[in-house]
């Protein structure tokens, strides 16, 4: 079962996280908000990717890990500036306190600094599995899909549509843009970077990176359903806001039906991708497969 498979690989990556944030001297209220922000909850749908694009090629889980990790920091900030009164503004997180609610703005905004920062310690950190060829690759492509030109751009592009700047009326091709961009490159990244570690061919990259661009789609499309349809105590996070802020999705655009429409379309796409590898991409497949049917 795909859900005792994820939620075997979350296990492997929070002991991992969990050591980790406990490394350094960090001072104490700093390494507790980084706690709160890592632990406790959360899908660890990016982990997951990249530990099992890397099983594509039978990189074992272990040498997959610290690059597992070091997005699940990425994506982990993310989420805490996502929260923060002065962007999403919300209160509530994996069925938690959002950190800013728990500690402060400022606590919040630290927390998240080191966590991106700590993404890329990590990412550079020699291992005996990673060469250093593939440690700064690695970094490249993550430094790429996390910032200008990948969510931190897909964010500002979010939250520009949602205060009516820019553009005035968003359409269809603009919110395609930043859902590539605010969620897409992450788990694009994701699934590109087993790929990376086991330093497969370029074709093969390709089609995982394919993979990755279909599914990040299904993923945000996903989220914006749950936001207008699901239930937030399963949701663990604030539901029917994305309306009400006046957010560019392809459910405000287009309607629940059509907007499922293109998420069954998505996901046929990315499992589509997946066609070189055969059988042996069964476990990627579901993972798309849980995308799709996901309740929170
Ligand atoms: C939420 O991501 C933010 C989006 C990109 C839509 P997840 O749904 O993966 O959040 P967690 O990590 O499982 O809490
Ligand atoms: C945020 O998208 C994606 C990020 C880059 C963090 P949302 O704002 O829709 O994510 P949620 O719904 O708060 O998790
Ligand atoms: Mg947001
Ligand atoms: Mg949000
Ligand atoms: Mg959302």
């Amino acid at each position: 079962m795909l859900v005792d498979h994820l939620a075997r690989a979350a296990d492997r990556v929070e002991t991992y996280l969990s050591g980790v944030l406990d490394e350094d001297a960090t001072p104490d209220r700093l390494r507790k908000a980084m706690r709160h922000a890592v632990l406790g909850g959360g899908k660890r749908l990016r982990p997951f990717l990249v530990i099992e694009s890397a099983a594509l090629f039978d990189t074992p889980t272990d040498d997959a890990l610290t690059a597992a990790a070091a997005l699940e920091c990425v994506h982990c900030y993310s989420l805490v500036h996502d929260d923060l009164p002065a962007m999403d503004n919300d209160t509530v997180r994996r069925g938690r306190p959002t950190v800013w609610t728990a500690f402060d703005d400022w606590t919040a905004i630290l927390a998240g600094d080191a966590l991106l920062t700590l993404a890329f310690e990590l990412a550079s950190r020699p291992t005996p599995a990673a060469h250093p060829d593939v440690c700064a690759k690695l970094c490249n492509l993550m430094a790429r899909a996390a910032g200008r030109a990948g969510m931190v751009g897909g964010q500002c592009l979010d939250l520009d549509a949602g205060k009516r700047n820019e553009p005035a009326t968003p359409d269809r091709a603009h919110i395609a843009r930043l859902q590539a961009m605010k969620t897409g490159a992450l788990i694009r990244y994701a699934c590109e970077a087993g790929a990376v570690l086991s330093r497969a061919s370029d074709e093969e990259l390709e089609s995982l990176s394919t993979f990755g661009k279909h599914l990040g789609l299904a993923f945000q499309i996903a989220d914006d359903l749950l936001d207008a349809e699901g239930d937030a105590a399963t949701v663990g996070k604030a539901t029917g806001k994305d309306a009400a802020a006046g957010k560019a999705t392809l459910v405000g655009l287009l309607g629940p039906d059509q907007a499922r429409r293109e998420l069954n379309t998505a996901h046929r796409n990315a499992c589509a991708a997946l066609a070189p590898f055969g059988a042996k991409a069964d476990t990627l497949k579901a993972a798309a497969d849980f995308v799709v049917a996901r309740d929170r």
